[in-house]
């Protein structure tokens, strides 16, 4: 199948030529974004292949269709991107990565905790510039403390366990109990217990209508004093102007994001000879107590081989049955 690839990096580059090294799909490989704007470059594709910041709305799958598309392959797991029942009526089907590496995120939301409390990005800077001073490090034991983890799926089960092995308590929300993360001691409480509680509040959960903005203003006067706040699943889960208030008053005592809601314009790109325009995220790089990393949660070797290896499934399953092996469906939304 000829398959127009978005949002190209390398490293997209050489993980799906090396799992398509027979030959059996042609790949086009762009650099530019998915949008309304770029849609028509996939003029003769049968399938695209987008990640998660590319635009799938009704306009972009409309122009899509009409240049032939019948396949949107997402290297990605979130698909909170597509409008699912646009693409349903165009005939287009949707497929994703449902689970490659939940290690490389879960592993990752641990280096930010850690670094955070620890402080090791100040560390750093500090020792190289010969100072030694520890003022202004102290961390706390996160033995002992009380984690909770928002959506005990894949990714949250593996955080579960990595945090239980630090002896820490953990609390748990999902509207579906995981029973790995019961026999590992996790208690499953209300949201509200869950926010008043923890030491810590981890977000592994997908952005849906009911997530978006979870963590507001109310939710965050509901958390503990000081407590800190991780998000690497979704940007949109939290209301950051939101969280901004709370670290300037000092409410939040740390935020750790590899998300953001306004990320499209920002990650996976080098700006750094740019002004940043986002005024809200500006402001969030000039607190100490705030860590933030570009969605590198997945970037493991082992997750871009996954996620290369299910994509060329998905696009051999659908040439071969018509249907991509992990569909997803506007069931899904329900
Ligand atoms: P999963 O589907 O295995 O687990 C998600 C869990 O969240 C499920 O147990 C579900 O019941 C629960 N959930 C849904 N709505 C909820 C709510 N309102 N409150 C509490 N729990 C709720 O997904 P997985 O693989 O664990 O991934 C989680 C999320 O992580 C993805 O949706 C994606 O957005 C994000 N992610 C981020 C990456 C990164 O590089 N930063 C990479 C991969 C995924």
């Amino acid at each position: 199948m000829h398959v127009t690839v978005f949002s190209t990096k390398p490293y997209d580059h050489r993980f799906l030529e090396a799992e398509n090294a027979d030959g059996r799909h042609r790949f086009t490989f762009l650099d530019a974004r998915l949008s309304e704007g770029t849609a028509r470059l996939a003029a003769g594709s049968e399938a695209v292949c987008a990640f998660v910041n590319d635009e799938l709305n009704a306009g972009v799958l409309e122009v899509l269709r009409r240049e032939g598309v019948r396949l949107v392959a997402l290297r990605c797991a979130g698909f909170n991107n597509v409008d699912l029942p646009a693409a349903r009526r165009l005939g287009i089907s949707v497929a994703r990565v449902p689970a490659y590496s939940p290690h490389a995120v879960a592993e990752h939301t641990l280096a930010l905790i850690l670094a955070l409390n620890r402080k090791i990005h100040r560390a750093y800077n500090r020792v190289r510039e010969g100072n030694f001073a520890l003022e202004g490090l102290l961390g706390f034991d996160l033995h002992g403390k009380t984690v909770g983890i928002v959506g005990t799926g894949k990714i949250g089960e593996v955080v579960a366990r990595i945090l239980a092995g630090f002896g820490c308590r953990l609390l748990a929300h999902d509207a579906y109990r995981n029973e790995v993360c019961e026999s590992l001691g996790v208690r499953y409480v209300t949201m509200e217990e869950l926010l008043e509680q923890s030491h810590i509040v981890t977000l592994h959960c997908p952005l849906t209508p009911d997530t978006r903005h979870m963590i507001d203003a109310a939710a965050l006067e509901r958390m503990r004093p000081g407590a800190m706040l991780v998000n690497t699943s979704r940007g949109a889960i939290i209301d950051t102007p939101a969280v901004l208030r709370a670290l300037k008053s000092g409410r939040l005592g740390g935020l750790a994001l590899d998300v953001y809601e306004e990320e499209a314009d920002l990650f996976f790109e080098d700006l750094s000879a740019r002004a940043i325009k986002d005024d809200v995220f500006a402001r969030l790089l000039t607190f100490p107590n705030v860590l933030v990393t570009g969605h590198q949660a997945f970037f493991t070797e082992e997750a871009l081989h996954g996620i290369a290896g299910t994509t060329l499934a998905n696009i051999d399953a659908f040439e071969r049955d018509g249907q991509p092996l992990h569909a997803v469906s506007v069931e899904r939304l329900a």
